[in-house]
């Protein structure tokens, strides 16, 4: 028998004025998105934006649905046109940010696990790491330097073979 001791490496950040130029663009960004999220069941609004290796960039938002599992993530909205968009792109950051219409959105939230094994598999499809930036509309930022930092154990295609 043995115990292993799984850790992940997370940058923290006071707020945004501590980002260089690029993060903290990117950061406002997704901030600024979180106004086109379709979130009226759980009025809590998430926004993404990325900044793609060829230098272009894309957004994402929520899209829930009446029908509460067709609804969709931010995260998830925007790999699907990043991919559609640019296929074979790599991601270099994704900023991740959230408004909470029913309280506070003052501190960073992390993707929902579909969304980081999602965010792990695009990563491994263009051999690209993507650099994760989490922050609500102020306060305090983390930025993840690995997607498979947020999944550590990850199912992926070589557990299949
Ligand atoms: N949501 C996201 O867009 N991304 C996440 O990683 C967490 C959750 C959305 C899904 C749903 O529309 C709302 O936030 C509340 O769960």
């Amino acid at each position: 028998m043995k115990k292993e001791l799984v850790q992940i490496n997370i940058i923290e950040y006071d707020s945004i004025d501590e980002l260089n130029e690029d993060d903290a663009s990117l950061l406002k960004e997704a901030r600024k998105v979180t106004q086109y999220a379709y979130a009226p069941y759980s009025n809590f609004k998430v926004g993404a934006f990325a900044k793609l290796v060829n230098g272009k960039t894309v957004s994402g938002t929520n899209q829930e649905n009446a029908s509460f599992p067709a609804g969709i993530c931010a995260e998830r909205t925007l790999l699907s046109a990043a991919a559609s968009l640019f296929p074979g792109i790599g991601i270099e950051t994704i900023a991740i940010s959230y408004n909470n219409l029913n309280g506070e959105s003052n501190k960073p939230v992390s993707p929902c696990g579909i969304c980081r094994q999602s965010l792990f598999e695009f990563q491994q499809r263009t051999k690209n790491k993507i650099r994760i930036l989490l922050s609500g509309m102020e306060g305090k930022v983390q930025l993840i330097e690995n997607a498979q930092d947020l999944l550590p154990l990850v199912f992926c295609a070589d557990d299949m073979k």
